[in-house]
């Protein structure tokens, strides 16, 4: 009998058998357009159980029919945060941790939740779990925000167990799909080409997204990406999940195909040589993973990411950003006093609203004429600039301009004072040999005295020159010798995190005395692009790569996660430093307004077009750093065109580049996107170049040109145009 019985046993285990698994506890997060739902099965375990479309009703969830797993007695569950060791997960796990007395493995049951809704837009779920054989506990937080489908997770781990604890991985979010397919879109590239955008089917295994680099995190491969379920997703159709981690440090995001085809979905900080020492009632703060869903495409995730950063995320969301004069490429490193006050004189004149001065106007003893010396001597040089900058901020002011200034505080060159005076604070491994990145090295800002420091190079450069009302921020190598003077030897793989953590610090502090500073967030153009360093940041430099069709595709993709009003865009000279192409002025102006109007220094051009230019920008520049983004022409949909207009409520701007020659006859049909169908909108063309397009003062009603469309000769590569298009009665 008792053989029978083990037969049976072993066959329906082998048999893959629906069974019903009982949810006791349904716990779903809704925003308006999605839901996330968990629930607590009848082992006191706490399940993932749905991301996806909005549901009106979660009680079916109170009985799960699920299929076993072939060759085991156990169904396919996905707990909320998958732990490794007792828990029968066998893939990559969120949580993997060795308990005081040795132990490897984890487990979490349920021990209650609470709902705050912080106002009618945002509520916080928190769910407490802990080990049955430990003290230790872990709080996953699940913020929902409701206008902006928007939904973020990370976990809280603490413990109270007889010594320390060990944390090997410690990933923020975690979601369990099944689909069909899955087909991953990410953003990879180097310096002077951020943001390239590939698309690829996922297969089993693991596709990982990571950087190890400790600083300019994201710019070989930024932490964000869109996950179309199913068919590949467009601009308007198909499924897509798209995600970005808070964090300005080593990331992993992992997506995990199975054998059996689900997806797990696993982000993070980077658990590469990290192994993270946690005392007892101390507590472990994963950041932030911010997601959202759409059932319509891709052009639904830009907009939900952009309106949850501006209300909630990016400093001064809702503040309009002034053009910026960039003083790097029309200057460099050699200046002095007369350059730059004529250059001030110049963006007055054109109608710049903020002159920023770059790299090279520090050291003494080792002045900073070059990326070889200076860096960490934030003391003015005196031979370039005799009278401080006081006077150039003043002298900007004078003219109407306000004044910003660029620092790079968490580096150094060998040649500063700095490096002299405290070779500890330099990152690296006694013994090893010192490897230098455009000439310089990182400071060690897990060590609170640098991040003491790091504080003061802002605040005396606030106290000694109170008007300067913009900091471009910049970092330009990697971590590399990796190795802490300050972390004790047993402490030493804490530092990739308490590196970011020490500048989140700095960060806390300075928005805490200077809370109305605009702050650039640059490391080397977008190498920190990551919600985790624009909730201190006003913008980002999108990139040194100031070419214009170079731009058109990099800001592409920039704004399918990132939005309009953040995004540091400049007319640059043409050709420049990165192209030996010319561009008219014109694609160039077109192409810059698409995000935040910047210049860098422009010689011998049309100040007539840029003048007015400028002046159309400040008129439209409402509708594009706040309005919503609708793309109808991409640059990866092998069109050849690029077509994007930002709706506000009233008007709205659209924006057409020809990215390659079209042969005669082929002309794009531009059906736009996002308008009162039932309104009349009369057209303007802005930046006007040496013809006026026929559309100019014309009235269309919304519905004709969202479905019959306009056509336009925009045909050779190069080519563009821009139109404003007002609700008239
Ligand atoms: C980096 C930045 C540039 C400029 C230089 C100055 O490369 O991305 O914009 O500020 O540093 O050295």
């Amino acid at each position: 009998m008792n053989y029978l019985k083990c037969i049976l046993g072993l066959l329906l285990g082998l048999l893959s058998i629906t069974v019903c698994a009982k949810i006791q506890t349904i716990l779903p997060i809704n925003t308006q357009d999605t839901s996330m739902v968990y629930g607590v099965n009848e082992s006191n375990k706490l399940q993932f159980l749905y991301y996806g479309k909005r549901l009106n009703s979660f009680d079916n969830f109170s009985e799960l029919h699920m299929v076993n797993k072939p060759d085991t007695n156990r169904t396919f569950q996905s707990p909320a945060i998958p732990t490794f060791g007792a828990d029968g997960f066998m893939n990559e796990p969120m949580l993997r941790v060795t308990h005081a007395d040795g132990g490897m493995s984890t487990d979490l049951v349920y021990v209650g939740h609470q709902v705050n809704n912080q106002d009618n837009n945002v509520s916080v779920m928190k769910v407490k779990l802990r080990d049955p054989n430990y003290p230790f506990f872990v709080t996953l937080k699940i913020t929902a925000y409701l206008k902006e489908n928007i939904v973020s997770q990370q976990t809280i781990i603490e413990h109270s167990e007889k010594g320390d604890i060990e944390l090997q991985s410690f990933y923020s979010g975690y979601l369990a799909l099944k689909s069909q397919a899955y087909h991953l879109t990410h953003f990879h590239g180097a310096w002077a080409g951020e943001m390239k955008l590939s698309e690829e089917k996922l297969t089993q295994g693991i596709k990982s997204i990571e950087s190890k680099k400790g600083v300019r995190t994201t710019q070989t491969e930024n932490s964000s990406f869109l996950l179309s379920l199913g068919q590949t997703s467009t601009e308007d159709t198909g499924e897509v999940i798209g995600g970005a981690l808070a964090w300005s440090g080593n990331y992993k995001i992992n997506f995990e195909v199975d054998e059996y085809k689900n997806l797990n979905l696993l982000a993070g900080m980077n658990p590469f040589a990290s192994q993270y020492t946690l005392a007892s009632n101390d507590i472990f703060e994963t950041p932030a993973l911010i997601l959202s869903y759409s059932a319509q495409g891709q052009g639904k995730i830009s907009r939900n990411f952009h309106s949850w950063a501006r209300r909630y995320s990016l400093m001064h969301g809702d503040q309009e950003r002034p053009i910026v004069l960039n003083s790097w490429e029309g200057a460099y490193f050699s200046f002095d006093q007369a350059t730059i006050t004529e250059m001030i004189d110049d963006a007055a004149d054109l109608g710049v609203e903020m002159f920023v001065l770059d790299d090279g106007w520090f050291g003494n003893k080792y002045p900073r004429n070059s990326d070889k010396a200076g860096l960490g001597d934030w003391q003015v040089n005196q031979s370039k600039l005799p009278n401080g900058i006081n006077f150039l901020a003043e002298h900007a002011n004078k003219k109407g301009l306000q004044f910003g200034i660029w620092i790079e505080p968490e580096m150094v060159n060998q040649d500063s004072e700095l490096a002299k005076n405290h070779p500890d604070w330099i990152v690296q491994r006694p013994g090893r040999k010192l490897l230098e990145w455009r000439n310089q090295l990182s400071l060690d800002l897990s060590n609170p005295d640098v991040q003491a420091y790091v504080y003061s190079v802002v605040d005396d450069l606030m106290q000694s020159v109170p008007n300067i009302a913009y900091i471009k921020w910049d970092a330009n190598r990697h971590i590399e010798n990796i190795g802490s003077n300050y972390l004790a030897k047993d402490k030493q793989s804490h530092f990739w995190i308490d590196y970011t953590k020490g500048l989140y610090s700095v960060y806390e502090k300075i928005r805490a005395k200077y809370p109305n500073l605009l702050m650039q967030a640059c490391a080397s153009g977008g190498g920190r692009l990551d919600f985790g360093s624009l909730a201190y940041h006003d913008e980002f430099w999108a990139s040194d790569n100031t070419d214009p069709m170079a731009r058109v595709s990099l800001q592409y993709a920039t704004n399918l996660i990132y939005p309009a009003i953040a995004t540091g865009s400049h007319i640059s000279t043409s050709p420049n430093h990165q192209t030996k192409q010319p561009s008219s002025l014109k694609f160039r102006a077109d192409v810059a307004m698409t995000g935040r109007l910047g210049m860098e220094l422009l010689q011998d051009e049309n100040r007539t077009f840029i003048k007015k230019a400028l002046l159309t920008y400040k008129n439209i520049r409402k509708i594009i750093q706040f309005g919503d983004l609708y793309r109808m022409h991409t640059p990866i949909d092998g069109s050849g065109w690029t077509s994007l207009a930002y709706v506000g409520s009233e008007d709205a701007v659209m924006f057409l580049f020809s990215t390659r020659h079209h042969d005669r006859g082929i002309y794009p049909t531009v059906k736009l996107k996002g308008l009162d169908a039932k309104a009349n909108y009369r057209i303007t063309e802005l930046n006007k170049g040496d013809k006026t397009c026929w559309v100019d003062q014309k009235v269309f009603s919304g519905e004709y040109l969202m479905n019959v469309g306009l056509n336009f000769d925009v045909r050779f590569a190069y080519d563009s145009l821009v139109l404003k298009l007002t609700k008239v009665n």
